[in-house]
């Protein structure tokens, strides 16, 4: 969960007194109308992600958009079925695969390729993948995994993985949760056929903030994509002479369902003008300095890996602002010990203290003296061991 941007109250307070003064007139009078809201956060969201301001939309929650990309762009067909993800995905993206192949009629087993690393190993390597998905071939439908793991921190070759799938005439799409705002993203250049993201980890709008979507601009020809429909999705003239016959306006705003959530939506440009400030560029430039510097202060506190060991690839590029550690003994000790310091860690079973030192609240000096707590933990862990 990202902090809250000191703009927030501002932006949400300004839509309060908007409704109370305008009521129904805020939709054409608010100080940002509220029919157009969603085209406020296209240009720095498709700045934040590689793509044009028409390929992405700020709507709905994450899992939502899976769903409605999934309806578009998982077609399964009596040969070419099959999804290639993760193993050990988000829970939410089993879900929706799992409730995505019953409702065509599919055994998940047959239907589902999930990617292992290798034993002993617990990222997965980039040949691999490539290598299952020349090995599914005709049978391949759709990829779809995370652009950096949850669990691990991997960032995956966007590039080389759409390519491949491509070339095995499948079509790829990405869950950005963790990689939204977080790593450098080219979304529209690496021919991502469709993206989905949340907004409430690196883009700091907000407990349930307003999601996000990636449709490729070469998919808005296709008049026959089938998808789930609402009104805001259809011509924004037409909108309101609710006739019969679903037109949807070009680009990403078509897969539009439902009117914005203002509040959320105003949460998330409060957001969003601190990225325009910032840069991707530059936050990014700085995480690789601050979680290279997080794992060499680890290594130091730990060289020989005797309590825990970075799963989080040791390549730069490989990563976000995350380092996931896997705790040899009873880490859990760990992570309660560094909640009761306030400090905001994450754990995941079985043994997993995940941290994400973030470029653009977190400094040098805290990771630092997170490091320093880090190990005095650790030594009186030891001391406990050893009296135990
Ligand atoms: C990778 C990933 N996918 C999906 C979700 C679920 O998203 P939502 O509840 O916003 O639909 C999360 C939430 O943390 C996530 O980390």
């Amino acid at each position: 969960m990202g902090l809250q941007p000191k703009k927030a109250l501002t932006f949400i307070k300004q839509e309060l007194k908007d409704w109370e003064t305008l009521g129904v007139n805020g939709h054409e009078h608010a100080q940002r109308p509220w029919l157009y809201y969603h085209k406020l956060s296209k240009g720095i969201l498709a700045k934040i992600v590689g793509a044009k301001p028409v390929e992405v939309v700020a709507m709905n929650q994450l899992t939502i958009n899976l769903h409605l990309m999934m309806v578009s762009f998982y077609r399964p067909k009596k040969q070419r079925y099959k999804i290639i993800t993760e193993a050990g995905a988000f829970s939410s993206d089993q879900y929706a695969l799992e409730s995505q192949l019953k409702f065509h009629g599919l055994d998940l087993d047959d239907a589902l390729i999930e990617l292992k690393p290798r034993d002993g190993e617990y990222t997965l390597r980039t040949d691999d993948i490539l290598q299952t998905i020349e090995r599914t071939g005709s049978a391949l439908a759709l990829i779809l995994l995370g652009g950096v793991q949850y669990y691990t921190g991997q960032f995956f070759d966007i590039k080389n993985i759409t390519a491949a799938g491509h070339k095995a005439g499948a079509l790829v799409g990405f869950d950005l949760a963790h990689a939204v705002g977080n790593v450098t993203l080219q979304l529209h250049n690496d021919n991502v056929d469709f993206a989905v993201w949340c907004s409430y980890k690196y883009l700091n709008s907000g407990p349930g903030g307003i999601a996000g979507a990636f449709i490729h601009e070469q998919h808005f020809e296709n008049k026959d994509l089938p998808r789930f429909a609402g009104w805001w999705g259809h011509e924004e003239q037409a909108r309101f002479e609710m006739k019969k016959g679903f037109k949807p306006i070009e680009g990403a705003d078509g897969w539009q369902v439902s009117n914005v959530p203002i509040f959320q939506a105003a949460a998330h440009l409060a957001s969003l003008e601190i990225f325009k400030r910032a840069g991707m560029n530059s936050l990014r430039k700085k995480s690789m300095l601050l979680t290279g510097y997080l794992e060499y202060l680890l290594k130091q506190i730990d060289p020989e890996e005797k309590h825990f060991k970075i799963i989080t690839p040791p390549n730069p590029e490989e990563r976000g602002a995350q380092l996931s550690i896997f705790f040899n003994n009873d880490g859990k000790r760990i992570f309660n010990a560094l909640s009761r310091q306030n400090i905001f860690v994450d754990w995941r079973n079985p043994n997993v203290i995940r941290l994400a030192p973030v470029p653009l609240y977190n400094t040098f000096q805290e990771v630092f003296r997170f490091s320093k707590i880090l190990q005095s933990l650790i030594r009186n862990y030891k001391r406990i061991e050893s009296v135990s």
